[in-house]
């Protein structure tokens, strides 16, 4: 798929033109990409999630406005389908207005989209194609959908069902009501729709890589460009569709939980339990376990055990337990030792394994007691960066974390 070019233009959100005219609020949110729950890691990266997006929504009035630059589709795994189908839920209890469907929502054609069928709004769609309308109406404004075909994958039958720029210029209505668009794509083709075609809104997805990265401010041409947050860590708040200031609202731990979903969640958890037990049985098949374990280790290196053991690394499985996650495969991968790759399996197989261990930096074990079998790099900082990552670990910094963590010989 080729996304380079998408997560190049910094996607986003631009007003201009037209008298100054007064309508519903706007919400606006996009690219959720299966996150349905903080995953809790830490403080700050506490954000976002169905429960509290929910409450928050029950604040939009009835001719208020919701519309999700898409995106939002979890990957094509059965945790991963779980997960889209509570966002399509979420989206259909709190009305969302049009969705404008991103690249993963094509990762299994136009399937994904039969599957979830969310008031689609695609204005260079062409034919065939199941759902999805190609203008609609709402809060005075007449709204088109736009996404690039160079986002889909090449060279398969993907590229033929979006039309580019001179095809969707060809499909906007010639009606004197200001217009709307929802887009998703590079910058030149953005350029190209605007010189042609006036409209009063423009909604751009933002596709930066990671929280990090994200901008939400930013202008380009003299115009004004506000992103909503990636992973729905906060709802884009226009008060009409004039607003150029718009206002993010972070969805922190002080928005409360939407009671309506907690048993939706119990649901899914008991769901993703039954896949691990299912993938279990595969890991096991997978091969003999390489994994030693941390005690096998520490046998040898006694003091390196010693500054390990009073870490929060060792520890890692425990606050798993603590909310209940012990048997998400999602949460376990950076939680325990070698998971799905002949390491970890449960904690009742693999005892020995939990929490984050020695051989989660320095490799499964291979003896070396008469010295390492080739010279022995010393490890790289960046695979920290593999688990301190994102919403996960955000003030993680090398040069704070590692002397908590440092256990060379004298
Ligand atoms: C990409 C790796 C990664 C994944 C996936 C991950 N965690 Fe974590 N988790 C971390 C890191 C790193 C920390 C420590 C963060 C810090 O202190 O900077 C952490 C810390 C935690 C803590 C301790 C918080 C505290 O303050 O005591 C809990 C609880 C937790 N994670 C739960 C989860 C759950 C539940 C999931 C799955 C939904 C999950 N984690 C998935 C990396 C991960
Ligand atoms: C049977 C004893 C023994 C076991 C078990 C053992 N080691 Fe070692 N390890 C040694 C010896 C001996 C050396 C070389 C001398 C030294 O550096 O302490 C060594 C060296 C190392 C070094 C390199 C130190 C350096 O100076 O470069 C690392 C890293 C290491 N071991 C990690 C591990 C890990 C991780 C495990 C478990 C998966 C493990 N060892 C298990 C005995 C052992
Ligand atoms: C396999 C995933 C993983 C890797 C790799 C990893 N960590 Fe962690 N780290 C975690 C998890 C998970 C926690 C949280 C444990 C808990 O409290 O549940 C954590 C917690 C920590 C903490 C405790 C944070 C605090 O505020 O007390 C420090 C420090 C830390 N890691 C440093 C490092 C450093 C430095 C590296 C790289 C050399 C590293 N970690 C590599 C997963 C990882
Ligand atoms: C979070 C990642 C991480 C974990 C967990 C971890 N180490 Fe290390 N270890 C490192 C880093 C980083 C270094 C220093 C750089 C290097 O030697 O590559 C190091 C160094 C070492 C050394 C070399 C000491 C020296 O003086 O050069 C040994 C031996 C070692 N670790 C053994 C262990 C053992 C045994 C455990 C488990 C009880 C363990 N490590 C857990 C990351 C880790």
């Amino acid at each position: 798929m080729n996304w380079s070019r998408g997560y190049k233009l910094a996607l986003g959100l631009i007003f201009w033109g037209g008298a100054a005219w007064a309508g519903p609020q706007v919400f606006v949110t996009g690219d959720y990409r299966g996150e349905i729950k903080p995953c809790g890691c830490s403080k700050e990266g506490d954000l976002g999630g169905i429960e509290r997006g929910s409450s928050f929504l029950k604040t939009k009035g009835p001719q208020d406005i919701w519309v999700d630059l898409g995106n939002f589709s979890a990957k094509a795994t059965e945790q991963g389908q779980l997960k889209t189908r509570l966002l399509y839920d979420y989206f259909r209890q709190r009305k969302l207005f049009a969705a404008l469907p991103g690249p993963l929502e094509f990762q299994k054609g136009v399937d994904g989209l039969r599957r979830f069928p969310l008031p689609y709004l695609i204005t260079n769609q062409q034919r065939p194609f199941p759902v999805g309308a190609r203008n609609k109406q709402g809060g005075g404004l007449s709204w088109y959908g736009y996404l690039s075909p160079s986002l889909l994958s090449k060279g398969t039958h993907q590229t033929v069902w979006l039309s580019d720029v001179q095809n969707f210029l060809a499909k906007l209505g010639k009606e004197k009501t200001p217009k709307a668009l929802l887009f998703r794509g590079p910058k030149t083709e953005l350029r190209a729709i605007l010189a042609q075609a006036k409209f009063q809104l423009v909604l751009v997805g933002n596709q930066a890589q990671s929280e990090e990265e994200q901008v939400l401010r930013f202008t380009l041409g003299g115009r004004r460009f506000l992103k909503p947050p990636l992973k729905g860590q906060g709802v884009l708040v226009l008060k009409d569709v004039s607003d150029h200031q718009g206002q993010v609202h972070w969805l922190k731990a002080d928005t409360p939980n939407d009671k309506v979903w907690e048993k939706k969640f119990q649901a899914y958890n008991q769901a993703v339990e039954k896949i691990f037990f299912a993938e279990m049985e595969g890991s096991q098949k997978k091969g003999k376990r390489v994994y030693k374990g941390a005690e096998g280790c520490i046998s040898c290196h006694k003091r390196q055990g010693k500054v390990w053991r009073a870490t929060r690394h060792a520890k890692a499985f425990d606050s798993l337990k603590s909310v209940g996650k012990q048997f998400d495969p999602e949460c376990i991968r950076c939680h325990a030792a070698g998971y799905q790759s002949r390491g970890f399996v449960s904690e009742e197989i693999t005892p020995d394994l939990v929490g984050v261990q020695c051989e989660n930096c320095h490799g499964f074990y291979r003896p070396h007691e008469k010295g390492w079998p080739e010279k022995r790099e010393k490890l790289n900082r960046m695979l920290c960066k593999g688990c301190h990552t994102g919403s996960h670990s955000p003030k993680f910094k090398f040069s704070a974390y590692y002397p908590k963590i440092a256990h060379e010989n004298p």
